[in-house]
């Protein structure tokens, strides 16, 4: 299990302090946000420890078991922030949490301590969409993107693609009609008897490996719209297993003889979905006439990917922007990020009642 804490960095001018709770699956993040009144919001501290060592003796996500871990570790993230950041509880403006999509019990932890807190110090609460916060991340980085953009949103449970004009209006162009690239990714790496989340493993195993060594199909490249499907490819994957001998044979997947042919299993399945990713975002960008995309969510990791969107942007003299690679994954800063950005824009619908509400399912679009 990891846990990080960001230096601390505290606030010059006077500014509303957002607190921000992010516990919709495997991570608990906590942040605090500095939102300062003429200026753009900045991350004074954050926090996260990643649940990954306690799953993945399961292969994959225990709710439970996640749900479990959140209440143990999120009161004491959240003093690690405030003693990181050099503020008092009693500090906060603003305390947002994650209020969906996700696990329903992992996000009542995050909404139930939130509310508990929002009690205490008599502050409103603020429920954010989680997609919102991988959206808006890129806000955080060293090269912020200006409306509007094409975002591509990659995740362990989303795909999709969408035309954002300003915060909160987000239109749906395309979405996966089935699994999503990070479960693409992970489904794929679990039947090569890698670990989960198999994402990271797999883009590892593929390094080296020749991404034309196995036929894969690029589900949907040419339907004419902007939807993606990635079931398909992972059937191919464990085709190609079946046909090896290699499927549920654990010996055989570890036997150093096959490394080389693993790994060029996995670079042509790397090779597939970033392939897919890229021309869906570069129709995208044509069908939108726009000449910005932000990638965003735990797959725009991949370094296969951001190193292939940039070229082919550049290109056609579309910039590219990013989160920071360590705000890629779920964190609690892009939390208080889009509750900032949401205040700063006068669109956040503040609650002083003394009980809060999650959604697990939640489209973006509709917000
Ligand atoms: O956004 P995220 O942290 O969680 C969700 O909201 O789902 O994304 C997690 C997903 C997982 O599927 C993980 O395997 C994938 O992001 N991922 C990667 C990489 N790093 C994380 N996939 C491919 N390459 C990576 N480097
Ligand atoms: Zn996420």
């Amino acid at each position: 299990m990891s846990e990080r804490v960001s230096p601390s960095l505290k606030a010059s001018s006077p500014a509303r302090l957002i607190l921000g709770v992010e516990s919709s699956c495997d991570e608990t993040g906590v942040a605090l946000v500095a939102l300062p009144e003429d200026g753009a919001p900045r991350l004074l501290a954050h926090a996260l420890h990643s649940q990954i060592d306690m799953h993945q003796a399961y292969g994959g996500v225990v709710p439970e078991l996640a749900s479990r871990d959140h209440i143990r570790r999120v009161v004491p993230l959240t003093r690690q922030v405030m003693a990181a950041a050099g503020h008092a509880m009693d500090d906060v403006d603003v305390v947002a949490y994650t209020r969906g999509p996700g696990l329903a019990g992992a996000l009542l932890v995050g909404a139930g301590m939130a509310c508990a807190l929002g009690v205490a110090l008599d502050r409103p609460l603020l429920g954010v969409h989680h997609l919102e916060g991988h959206l808006l991340s890129p806000f955080l980085s060293a090269d912020p993107p200006c409306f509007p953009f094409v975002a591509l949103l990659v995740s362990g449970g989303h795909t999709q693609l969408m035309r954002v004009d300003g915060v909160g209006q987000y239109t749906l162009l395309g979405e996966t009609v089935d699994d999503a690239a990070g479960e693409a990714f992970d489904k794929s790496a679990k039947l090569m008897g890698l670990p989960y989340p198999g994402g990271p493993h797999l883009a590892r195993l593929a390094e080296g490996g020749r991404s034309d060594a196995f036929e894969l199909p690029r589900p949907m490249l040419h339907s004419g719209n902007l939807d993606f499907s990635f079931a398909g490819l992972k059937t191919a994957v464990r085709t190609h297993l079946v046909r090896l001998g290699w499927l549920d044979n654990a010996p055989a997947l570890a036997d150093p003889r096959h490394h080389a042919l693993l790994s060029d299993l996995a670079a042509s399945t790397q090779a597939a979905i970033v392939e897919v990713l890229l021309k869906k975002s570069l129709a995208a960008l044509k069908h939108t006439g726009l000449k910005r995309l932000v990638v965003a969510g735990g797959v725009g990791a991949n370094r296969l990917l951001r190193t292939q969107m940039d070229l082919a942007c550049g290109r056609r003299g579309v910039r590219v922007h990013y989160p920071e690679m360590h705000l890629c994954t779920d964190n609690g800063a892009m939390i208080a990020l889009a509750a900032a950005m949401r205040l700063q824009t006068g669109q956040a619908s503040l609650s002083r009642e003394p009980s809060f509400d999650v959604r697990p399912r939640w489209d973006l679009a509709a917000i």
